[in-house]
Parts: structure tokens; C-alpha cells; sequence
């Protein structure tokens, strides 16, 4: 069968190459006669993919070597919860920038350890924006401040990286790492769940600036504390094997490319000429504020609900899928994240420039 062009929000498209190339070694892995599947996680064979795979992941996104990186299990979500107990301790308050659903859902995991201040909100306006740094209420007093740098549901993204002194950022990278070069020395811990940009669903990556552990609450389960996980090199128990293996050829694939610059010149390519399209239309209307536009989550909407839906039903038809909007806030969303080659993005444009021919 002939690949979709799949518009997912995640788990999204992978390279058809990586997927060709972990199909060709399923069963046996370059001749070991095992899939990876069935490696022990301490077993020679799969600690050189491990380490190569951390390796690459430290070169492509230019990790410092104060910063350790860790693959765990959990999504991003459990990184809500680890993220405050491993912080929140420092002083018992913690700054929490609230854009969009996930950093909602962080900020309100946060609030079971300590004291939230909410340092800057989108909600008055549907989360369409993201608010600017003379906007934000810091409080230097703060153990971090806590930020979604790409809202995967709203179609928002932060253009600039907060400035909040010596307080360190806790940011989820989950929809847009590796889609822009980033100064990892600016973070205390980057999390990301795998499964938009990096990989399969199953393995979580946190980069976690190694003088900040240490300081966990006493009753944090062992499995949540950056610590014990930094001491057992991702490997206290076992860990998703499997998605790691294919988080590497991913991340090969990225450095074929011409690495996260290359990745960046292709979103920003593909995102331009969706946005551009949007202007000019009469009939769709993207959602987020032309200043905090996402370049993985292009949300738009025509007005009517009915014909949204008739959008959706005649894309899929056609070959675009999973281009609904979140149940929780409707439209249409495009998500074009780096595995989407440009030639899904034009048809998809030339599809939506014909059916608003065919609705006028
Ligand atoms: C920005 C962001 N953060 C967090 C999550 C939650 O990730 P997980 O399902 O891996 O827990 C998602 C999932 O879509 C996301 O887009």
C-alpha cells in the first residue's frame, strides 16, 4: 500500500528510511542473529547501541558535558511530576508559565509538592499567544520556572528563550526538540516526550543539568529521581530498549540531512508556505497569533464546524490523515513535524486551495 501523508500531532510520521531500515534488521540485527527486541539491555551488543545513540543524540543537539541525558520511560507526563520533585525541594515555590494544555497539566502536578506562582497565562485568550518577557511575574525566590516551549494543541511556540536570572528553566521540548538548534546551557532540565520528533512512543528523553539532582523529596520513588537515574546511566531497571534502538537511527537520519540546522531550514520551509496559504485565504483561518505561530502545529478552522468536519472526512479520503484539531479545542491541525517531507505539505496546500474552490 502507498504511505499516507499522516499530519498527526504524535506519535507522528517517522522517516520511511528509518522505518525500512529497523524493518531490514527485525529479526536479525546486523547479523547477530537476534532483534532487538530480544537483546538483554546489559548485553554487549545493545550498550553499543545505547551509547552510540547518546552519542549522537550529545553531538546533534550540542550538549554540554555538565548536562546528562537520560532516556526514561513514563512520556512526558511522569516528567511533570519528577521534574517538581526533584526542584521543588530547593524552596519550596516554583514559577510556572501556563500556555496551553501540558503546561496546565504541569503546573497542576506541581501543585501537590509546593507553592505554584503562575508566572504568565494564556488562557484569556484560548491560549492563541504566548505572552512576551516583560510579561512575566518572576519571583527570583522561585526553585524553577517552568515553561512548554510548543504548545502541540493551540499551534503556539516561544520565539525567545525566557530570561529569569539564576531561577533555572524546566522546559518540555516534547513537540519541537530537535526541530531548531538550542543553547542547552541556557536549561536546568529539558524533557521530551519521544514520539513526535525523536522516535516510537516508549522513551522519554530528560537533559538534566548535572549539579541539580540530588535533592529529591524523601519519599520520591526511586524510578523518579534524576539521581538514581543519572548514577544507573538510564539503566536502574530496564529501559524501552527498543525505541531507544530507533531513536538512533532517527538521530542518524537527522545528521545525513545536514543535522538540527537542516531540520530547522525544513521547518521553517514547510510551516512558511502553509502560513502563507492561510493569509491569503478566504475560507481557513489559522488560530495562533501570527507572533507565536508553531512550526510543528499548524492549527486553522473555516468558521463552521460542519465544514471542518467535511474538510477532515475529504482529506483523509485523500490521503492527508489525522488532521482533526484536539478533541478539546476542534478545527484542523497540521502537525509537520521533521519526518514530514515538503511534498506533504505542498499536496496538502493544493488540496485545501481546491477545496476552497469547490466552497465558495
Ligand atoms: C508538549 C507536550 N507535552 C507533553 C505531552 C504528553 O506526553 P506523553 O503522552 O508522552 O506523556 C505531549 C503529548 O502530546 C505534548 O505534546
Amino acid at each position: 500500500m502507498e504511505r499516507v501523508y499522516n499530519f498527526s500531532a504524535g506519535p507522528s510520521m517517522l522517516p520511511l528510511e528509518v522505518l525500512e531500515k529497523a524493518g531490514s534488521e527485525i529479526t536479525s540485527y546486523k547479523g547477530s542473529g537476534q532483534s532487538v527486541m530480544e537483546m538483554s539491555h546489559r548485553s554487549k551488543i545493545y550498550l553499543e547501541i545505547f551509547e552510540e545513540t547518546k552519542a549522537d543524540f550529545k553531538r546533534l543537539f550540542k550538549v554540554p558535558d555538565n548536562y546528562e541525558i537520560l532516556f526514561l520511560q513514563g512520556g512526558a507526563t511522569l516528567q511533570f511530576a519528577m521534574t517538581a520533585m526533584n526542584l521543588m525541594p530547593r524552596t519550596g515555590k516554583a514559577d510556572y508559565a501556563v500556555t496551553g494544555s501540558f503546561s496546565d497539566k504541569a503546573m497542576k502536578e506541581a501543585k501537590k509538592y509546593g507553592e505554584v506562582n503562575i508566572a504568565a497565562s494564556s488562557a484569556d485568550a484560548n491560549h492563541t499567544y504566548i505572552p512576551q518577557q516583560g510579561e512575566l511575574k518572576l519571583d527570583p525566590g522561585a526553585s524553577y520556572f517552568y515553561y512548554c516551549d510548543n504548545n502541540t494543541v493551540y499551534g503556539t511556540e516561544w520565539n525567545y528563550v525566557p530570561e529569569v536570572g539564576d531561577v533555572p528553566l524546566v522546559c518540555d521540548m516534547s513537540s519541537n526538540i530537535m526541530s531548531r538548534p538550542v543553547d542547552v546551557s541556557k536549561y536546568g532540565i529539558i524533557i521530551a516526550g519521544a514520539q513526535k520528533n525523536l522516535a516510537p512512543a516508549g522513551v522519554t528523553v530528560a537533559i538534566v543539568r548535572n549539579d541539580l539532582p540530588g535533592h529529591a523529596f524523601p519519599y520520591t520513588p526511586i524510578m523518579l529521581d534524576y539521581a538514581a537515574m543519572i548514577k544507573g546511566d538510564s539503566m536502574h531497571n530496564t529501559p524501552p530498549c527498543y525505541s531507544i534502538y530507533v531513536l538512533g537511527l532517527v538521530l542518524k537520519w537527522v545528521d545525513k540531512l545536514g543535522g538540527v540546522p537542516a531540520m530547522q531550514e525544513r521547518r521553517e520551509e514547510r510551516s512558511k508556505l502553509l502560513y502563507d496559504y492561510l493569509d491569503e485565504s478566504k475560507l481557513f483561518k489559522g488560530c495562533a497569533r501570527p507572533d507565536s505561530r508553531s512550526r510543528m502545529n499548524v492549527t486553522f478552522v473555516t468558521g463552521d464546524p460542519d465544514l471542518d468536519k467535511e474538510f477532515v472526512a475529504e482529506a483523509a479520503k485523500q490521503g492527508f490523515v489525522n488532521i482533526s484539531g484536539h478533541r478539546s479545542v476542534g478545527g484542523m491541525r497540521a502537525s509537520i513535524y521533521n519526518a514530514m517531507p515538503m511534498e506533504g505539505v505542498k499536496k496538502l496546500v493544493d488540496f485545501m486551495a481546491a477545496f476552497e474552490k469547490a466552497h465558495k
